[in-house]
């Protein structure tokens, strides 16, 4: 179970998916259904339903973030968003670096370093997402991808900085596909983050820093995740677009060890 200074934060990421109408009904349906708090939540809809998300969630403690950014706060760039504009819109917090990003549009680590930057400037939390693809796993090259996408990510930061930091393990491998890091993988992985972390920005920056798991996160299996002591967290995308599911994984409890 995370440290008491870490705060476990529940996250949704709705990717591509709902219209407004359906945007409004599910945050709509997870506000009747929130534990009392001790946890933090987070939705991020697409851009297009930010404003009338935020208008719902106005006053409640559940909180707004974008999918991407732009690292320019503004000028003729067709089709991107900056971080004013997303906190214009009520985000408090941005995904950065997903792997969907990497994967599809290009997003290489020194784009995810500029956008981090962006964000910070804008007074956004940045949740940076790190993960290896199989054939990186496979080929027993998880750590060295993970400590790249680290420094590549977060080069040039003091840790004063990046004290608002969130990091994301998400391995490719177990994204949308029904197959979730085992407990035991998914905390040698966080472990392996935050000395990492460490060595780059101190142990007191690493003892801090939150890091949620992504990845097939469902109702049957946040339990277990969220007991191991490196796990504070959870970037859900399938599961969040219902909203029984993602209260379930908000409700998450720890096994009483024995
Ligand atoms: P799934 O929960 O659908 O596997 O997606 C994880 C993810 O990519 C969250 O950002």
């Amino acid at each position: 179970m995370t440290q008491p200074n870490r705060k476990p934060l529940l996250a949704g990421n709705w990717k591509m998916h709902l219209d407004l109408k359906g945007s409004v009904e599910l945050v709509r349906a997870l506000l009747k259904d929130l534990p009392a708090d001790g946890r933090e939540v987070l939705v991020a809809p697409p851009f297009t339903a930010l404003s009338v998300v935020a208008e719902v969630l106005k006053g409640t403690p559940i909180r707004l973030g974008a999918q991407n950014l732009h690292w320019e706060e503004k000028g003729a760039f067709t089709g991107e968003v900056s971080g004013g504009q997303l906190k214009d819109a009520g985000c408090s917090a941005v995904i950065i670096g997903h792997s969907e990003r990497r994967q599809f549009f290009g997003e290489t680590d020194a784009t995810v370093a500029k956008r981090v930057r962006a964000a910070l400037k804008a007074g956004l939390v940045p949740i940076l997402c790190i993960g290896e693809t199989l054939d990186e796993r496979e080929s027993q090259r998880t750590w060295r991808v993970l400590e790249t996408q680290l420094q590549g990510g977060l080069e040039g930061f003091t840790a004063p900085e990046l004290a608002t930091l969130v990091v994301a393990y998400e391995p490719v491998w177990a994204i949308g596909t029904g197959k979730t890091a085992t407990q035991g993988q998914a905390q040698d992985a966080h472990l392996f983050i935050r000395k990492t972390l460490a060595k780059m920005l101190g142990e007191g920056f690493a003892a801090g820093v939150r890091i949620l798991y992504g990845g097939s996160v469902k109702p049957d299996n946040v339990d277990g995740l969220m007991s191991e002591p490196d796990v504070d967290g959870a970037l859900v995308g399938g599961a969040s677009l219902k909203a029984a599911d993602f209260a379930r994984i908000i409700k998450f409890q720890i096994p009483a060890r024995r």
